[in-house]
């Protein structure tokens, strides 16, 4: 642990202190293969898929390790559904870890049992009760998303909520849901961003600064939102300086780099609540980092 809270130390430094830009955390794809395709999602592939080996999978975090980095969250695609002959999700967290990654963390849409998943924390993603999960996500993945987290039994399982033009109205119940559900430790709000074909998934800006204050005020009444405040202000004036470079992104198809909005005008109108949180954190406001903190270790 001290080991760590010394390399954050020395990375902060660098980064503000020297102007270095090295990634803290990598967003590592190892496949766009899934067995969902929810309306909102420009990532799975119906036909020849990528699905990244072992031996690739390691490449990546070492490669994004030596860069500096030392969080990765494993997405897709599905993660659940990930498979190089015998291995499975598990061992790509041992390889991460293996290598000298502080935390791995994976994302889920939580359509398969994912009891005894090693990861430091998972995020299952839920956009919306009932109807309004199901109107992005489809038919039946509701109940075995309930049924799935009831019985992970995971220490650290939090949830994951873009909003958009068809699940906006369920972003309260959704956060009282997470309250009372007693295998979810907090729920992160983010909002749709319109890749190419989703446009029309966006919401307006004057609604999404409503749905901020009020997520706002939720956490200020205590209620488990992963989102700090100073991000989500940031996310609400959208007129911050972007440090996403803090995140190294590897692809599908294994080619590496920044967030592929960067430099677009999707950029401007990204939703991606960790937009605000990567430049709160290079900010160091304090509440971000504690955020940070409890998610990662
Ligand atoms: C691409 S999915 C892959 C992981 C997994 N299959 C799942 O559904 O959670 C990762 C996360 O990105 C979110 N996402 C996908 N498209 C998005 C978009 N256009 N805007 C905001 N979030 C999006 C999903 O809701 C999900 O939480």
């Amino acid at each position: 642990m001290l080991k760590q809270f010394f390399y954050l130390g020395w990375w902060f430094f660098g980064a503000r202190v020297l102007g270095r830009r090295k990634p803290l955390q990598t967003v590592l794809f190892i496949s766009d293969r899934c067995n969902l395709q929810c309306k909102h999602c420009s990532v799975y592939q119906l036909k020849n898929p990528h699905n990244m080996t072992y031996e690739q999978v390691r490449e990546h975090l070492q490669y994004s390790y030596d860069l500096g980095s030392r969080f990765v969250d494993f997405e897709g695609g599905e993660t659940m559904i990930w498979r190089d002959g015998k291995r499975n999700i598990n061992d790509l967290i041992d390889l991460a870890k293996e290598i000298g990654f502080f935390s791995a963390t994976i994302t889920t849409n939580a359509q398969l049992p994912f009891t005894g998943c090693r990861a430091d924390s998972i995020w299952v993603s839920l956009d919306g009760i009932g109807p309004y999960h199901e109107a992005v996500r489809g038919k039946g993945t509701f109940a075995r998303l309930e049924q799935n987290i009831a019985t992970a039994n995971h220490k650290a399982l939090n949830v994951n909520m873009a909003v958009n033009t068809l699940n906006y109205e369920s972003v309260d119940e959704t956060i009282e849901y997470v309250r009372n559900n007693p295998h979810v430790k907090s729920i992160s709000i983010n909002f749709h961003t319109p890749f190419p074909g989703t446009e029309y998934l966006m919401i307006d800006r004057d609604l999404r600064n409503r749905i901020i204050d009020r997520v706002i005020a939720y956490k200020k009444k205590g209620y488990p939102i992963m989102n700090s405040v100073s991000g989500l202000k940031k996310m609400k004036r959208n007129d911050f300086k972007r440090r996403c470079w803090v995140t190294n992104f590897v692809y599908p198809d294994g080619s590496h780099g920044n967030c592929i909005g960067e430099g677009t005008d999707i950029c401007n109108d990204c939703g991606l609540c960790m937009a605000g949180e990567m430049a709160s954190v290079f900010n160091f406001c304090p509440d971000t980092i504690l955020a940070g903190l409890s998610l990662r270790m």
